[in-house]
């Protein structure tokens, strides 16, 4: 257990603050405890979360039962991670039995999705808060000390999207929002209601906000955006091209990815900026398709159909031959049938990416697919045969795929020790293939040779070339 140096935490601290902070620092140090569900933006929000409540002398404890208080930072995108959260919850009944002090919160998409209802629902619960109220995190715990039931989840649809980024301990890798919100309406999603309507950074802010995490040792950044395509500066300072293109000539950084790109708005000039930097943007990318069927992709709301998806695949292929793609699929999507199905199983077999990332249809609160009947639903037995036989068809091109690294030697960006064991060293190639080799720890943030050994389920084992 250790105590944050609140002297030395690295990040800019928000002067309408001040007064807060002279106040909790009265006050004695707190253990905060924090479990992240969901996607990437909501670690980039935990990490705000611990930043943010760091200065208001709370400190991270990575254990339940050392914690005064514990929020968990949720997803609702599908079914079972709101269950995850309310059996977590639930698992908290002793321990907030024997420390009545003990506050728990819920935040992120379920937060958001539920507000008030949710303490109504879940026993043992003290406060909630939303996806858009982060910053308020240090006075909403404060609040639930002295009162029942605390509630923000108040969102801001209209102003500018201004925010810095703030990490605690600088790593080789950082994340970076570009943009909040969502304003597709895919037919499935609850996203567009949990994270509001999209607004972008300022191009000029974003670059900076770069710069500054490149000056304290970051070498890779993930540019965070439910549509990164659709970025564009409120100022008229560009795309997201324009973006991609000014990051990889205006700082040192030495690798930039981003996630998650929607095929409708992918455009040319995309393909154009990987050309151009193809060493720090890569030769991977992550394109969700959804469906293979042009019908279901209709009924999704997705904007294209399965011709534009191919073409525009093609078209990256064509002008990057090495690239790698990975995309997301739901199955069972209400009115799907067999044949239907059978669209998306041949496209995955054409195109081959490397990573499917398969899910079952779960129906979501305030979504348009709710419309549809119980007759029109897809059975949870067909769901699971369908789920099944695209993970069967995909293992087969992936292990295929995997092995076709072996023996050949790329640039690794090195990123730390891996978790699975402190002893191996972990990067990834500009295929963002992940990698384990032994080396020493002050190869760390470094871009070396390595030699890929052998394919492994999600990884490759490599050897440092001497
Ligand atoms: N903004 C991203 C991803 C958002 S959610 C995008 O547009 O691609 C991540 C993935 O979860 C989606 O790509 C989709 O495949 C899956 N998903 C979203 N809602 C779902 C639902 N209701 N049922 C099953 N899978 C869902
Ligand atoms: Fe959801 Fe579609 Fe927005 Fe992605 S683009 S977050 S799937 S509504
Ligand atoms: Fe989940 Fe919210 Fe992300 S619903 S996937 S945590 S945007």
């Amino acid at each position: 257990m250790q105590f944050a140096n609140v002297q030395n935490a690295s990040h800019v601290i928000d002067l309408t603050w001040q007064n807060d902070y002279v106040f909790t620092m009265l006050t004695a140090p707190q253990a905060v405890f924090i479990t992240t569900y969901g996607c990437q933006m909501n670690e980039h929000d935990t990490e705000r979360m611990f930043s943010i409540l760091e200065v208001h002398n709370y400190y991270q404890v990575t254990a339940p039962e050392d914690a005064d208080v514990i929020i968990i930072n949720s997803c609702s995108v599908r079914e079972k991670p709101v269950h995850k959260v309310l059996s977590e919850i639930g698992t908290y009944k002793t321990l907030k039995a024997q420390k009545p002090h003990l506050k728990i919160g819920v935040g992120g998409c379920v937060g958001q999705q539920e507000g008030k209802k949710l303490l109504s629902k879940v026993q043992n619960l003290d406060f909630v808060f939303g996806t858009d109220t982060i910053d308020l995190l240090p006075q909403i715990i404060q609040e639930a000390q002295s009162k029942k039931n605390v509630v923000q989840t108040k969102m801001d649809h209209r102003g500018p999207y201004t925010i810095e980024t703030m990490v605690r301990n600088t790593k080789v890798s950082a994340f970076v929002t570009i943009t909040k919100g969502c304003d597709n309406f895919c037919s499935f999603c609850v996203v567009p209601f949990t994270r509001g309507r999209e607004r972008s950074r300022l191009l000029s802010e974003t670059v900076k906000d770069v710069q500054n995490l490149v000056a304290r040792g970051v070498k890779e950044i993930t540019l965070l955006g439910q549509n990164v395509n659709s970025y564009k500066s409120p100022d008229g300072a560009g795309d997201f091209s324009d973006l991609l293109n000014t990051i990889c000539e205006q700082t040192e950084l030495k690798r930039l990815r981003y996630t998650t790109s929607h095929p409708k708005d992918f455009d040319d000039k995309v393909i154009q900026a990987h050309i151009k930097h193809v060493e720090k943007l890569g030769l991977y990318l992550h394109l969700p398709v959804q469906s293979g069927s042009t019908r279901v992709l209709s009924a999704m709301n997705r904007g294209y159909t399965r011709e534009e998806y191919l073409a525009k695949v093609l078209k990256i292929k064509k002008a990057l031959p090495e690239i790698v793609l990975s995309t997301d699929v739901i199955v069972g999507f209400p009115t799907e049938t067999d044949s239907e199905f059978e669209e998306t199983l041949s496209l995955v077999r054409e195109l081959e990416f490397e990573n499917v990332y398969s899910f079952k249809y779960s129906p979501r609160p305030f979504t348009k697919a709710l419309k549809y009947t119980a007759e029109e639903q897809v059975s949870e037995d067909v769901k699971d045969k369908r789920l099944y036989k695209l993970m069967d068809v995909q293992e087969e091109i992936g292990f295929k795929k995997a092995q076709t690294y072996e023996n050949k030697t790329y640039d690794i960006l090195v990123e730390g020790p891996s978790r699975a064991n402190p002893q191996v060293l972990t990067g990834r190639t500009v295929h963002n293939k992940v990698v384990n080799f032994l080396g020493d720890s002050n190869l760390i943030g470094e871009i070396i040779p390595v030699k890929m050994i052998k394919s492994q389920p999600f990884s490759m084992r490599g050897e440092i070339l001497n």
